[in-house]
């Protein structure tokens, strides 16, 4: 029934530099691995994405935002995850379901019940087995991002989150930290101000350690 993985923290932690090296590491030793993202992951998923990321949308209010990403959601879930587990794979996704508690909810205000309903209703509370918090602070996240966008071009079609304030990035790693406080069988936190090689280390001991688990031969 395969594995579920989520990656999840602020902007700039290097959660899509870390699955890039993890998904290679899984090749090298033929495991299975189906990476995808979020919002995103599937051809109508990433229509939302650049709806959802681009910066010309200031206007959407975090209620619109819940909407947006839970419709992608749905449609990843259904059309990308579900089948993927039920093919064995080990299914690594850039940001889930955590992501929406920490933005729309601690840092966009909505209430976060409303949130864990609206995942309940249309989405039956589906969990990762596995969550990687990458925590960095959040000037050092901000940064990193910022130079990367600006770097590959995309200040405009993915900056709408990077425009916030840092008050509001505080808040998002705060609930970060305060869910996987709440849930700590399921999430893995790792200091992500190191470098990428030691990360990359780190999280391959912490998946290697969930694999043998879940009786996969590593
Ligand atoms: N440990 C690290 N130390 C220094 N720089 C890093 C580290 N990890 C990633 N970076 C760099 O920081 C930038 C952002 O990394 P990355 O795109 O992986 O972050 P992300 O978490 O996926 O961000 P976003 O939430 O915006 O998608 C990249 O240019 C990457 O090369
Ligand atoms: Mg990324």
């Amino acid at each position: 029934m395969g594995i579920f993985i989520s990656v999840e923290g602020i902007e700039g932690c290097g959660k899509t530099t870390q699955i890039k090296l993890l998904s290679s590491y899984f090749e090298k030793r033929k495991l299975p691995c189906r990476v995808t993202r979020e919002p995103g992951g599937t051809r109508v998923g990433e229509e939302i994405r650049r709806i959802f990321l681009h910066s010309d949308n200031r206007e959407i209010i975090p209620l619109t935002e819940l909407l947006l990403v839970t419709a992608s959601r749905v449609q990843h879930v259904n059309e990308i995850i579900i089948p993927a587990l039920d093919r064995n794979r080990i299914v690594v996704c850039d940001r889930f379901f955590d992501a929406t508690v920490a933005y729309q909810g601690y840092a966009g205000g909505i209430p976060l019940s409303l949130i864990y309903r609206c995942h309940e209703l249309f989405l039956n509370s589906i969990k990762p087995d596995l969550t990687i918090l990458f925590n960095c602070s959040v000037e050092a996240g901000l940064e990193r991002s910022r130079n990367r966008n600006k770097k590959m071009g995309i200040e405009k079609q993915e900056g709408r989150f990077e425009e916030k304030t840092l008050k509001f990035h505080e808040k998002v790693r705060r609930g970060y930290m305060d869910i996987a406080e709440k849930e700590q069988g399921r999430f893995r936190i790792i200091d992500a101000e190191k470098s990428i090689e030691s990360i990359h280390d780190e999280l391959c001991l912490i998946i290697t350690e969930k694999l043998k688990e879940k009786g996969y031969a590593v």
